[in-house]
């Protein structure tokens, strides 16, 4: 429906939308109404049809469809507001959908962050969530949210700004967090089910910034929600590939590339809070682990949280 519309600069008869789409009338003022609940500007010019004036800048669907040229993205689901759009991508994965279905939504009322830390999702950002069938043994999806956080940070590279990543899946903008990925999964035995991915994109800045958030918004002020998210998800659909075709190691030199840890004095600590390693970072090794350099002994971390500078503990 929507495509129809934003294929033509001219009105478009509903007449020739229905006959296209196999709907009835009825159905066509129906899809109508709701992509214009959506954001979408419409005119309806009584006998003529329907013309699309504007695309929603917000991240819903009506907004990022149009702009997503990866054919990965088989389905887009979502809305202006949602609890959680990985909650969302998780009911539907169970239910089934296939790789490369996504959720998106400009709000998220519940938006769930690492660490069981609530994630704020106020207006004016970008909440996705995806669902992937990685054809890999379980414990090869350690990289994974690492090679997410690679696309995310080439995505928002391709819009014009300079971007890092802070493993291990913080990804930054002038040493501030722009965005996060949160990795969800379903095994059986040694076979991944599903892995659910949700990113969450500070694209314009709240009234009440939060400290140490970066937004996109402040170094492209034209830049919109639906625009950052689409860039972002189709770099993701690319660093996916790569990974599933070659591993963390097809990423790894990317990833070098945009290490904001290299060579600094770390502190790893696990969600206990308790130090798994200290020293040097040193990129990482082929599983995606954190390679860590205390002085000639070198650590490789598979999971935690980072701080840079020394403790005396
Ligand atoms: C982090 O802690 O850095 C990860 C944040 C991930 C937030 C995103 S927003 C879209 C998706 N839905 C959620 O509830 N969380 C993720």
């Amino acid at each position: 429906m929507l495509a129809a519309l934003a294929a033509s600069d001219a009105p478009v008869s509903g007449e020739a939308i229905a006959e296209s789409l196999g709907l009835s009338r009825a159905a066509v003022g129906k899809h109508v109404d709701a992509l214009q609940r959506e954001g979408c500007d419409i005119r309806v010019l009584k006998g003529t049809g329907y013309q699309l004036m504007a695309l929603p800048g917000e991240a819903v669907p009506a907004g990022i469809t149009p702009k997503l040229h990866s054919p990965f993205w088989v389905e887009v689901e979502g809305g202006p507001s949602t609890e959680s759009t990985n909650d969302d991508a998780k009911a539907l994965a169970e239910k089934g959908a296939p790789e490369g279905t996504l959720v998106v939504a400009s709000q998220q009322t519940g938006g769930r962050g690492r660490l069981g830390r609530t994630w704020v999702s106020l207006p004016g950002g970008a909440y996705a969530s995806f669902v992937l069938r990685p054809p890999v043994a379980v414990a090869d999806v350690a990289s994974l949210a690492l090679a997410i956080a690679v696309g995310v940070a080439t995505g928002i590279e391709r819009l014009g700004v300079a971007a890092a990543i802070k493993w291990p899946n913080d990804v930054l903008v002038d040493s501030e967090k722009v965005a996060g990925v949160l990795l969800e999964m379903s095994t059986e035995a040694d076979s991944v089910l599903w892995v659910v991915a949700g990113i969450g994109l500070n694209v314009l800045a709240p009234e009440e910034r939060f400290a140490g958030a970066a937004y996109l918004g402040d170094r492209l002020p034209d830049l919109t929600p639906a625009t950052a998210c689409a860039a972002v998800l189709d770099s993701v659909a690319e660093s996916y590939a790569a990974w599933v075709e070659g591993g963390w190691p097809a990423l790894r030199e990317e990833y070098s590339r945009l290490d904001a840890l290299a060579g600094r004095e770390v502190v790893v600590r696990d969600a206990n809070g308790v130090v798994r390693a200290k020293g040097r970072a040193a990129g990482t090794d082929d599983s995606g682990r954190l390679l860590v350099d205390g002085g000639g002994r070198v650590t490789a971390v598979a999971s935690g949280e980072v701080t840079l500078g020394t403790v005396l503990t």
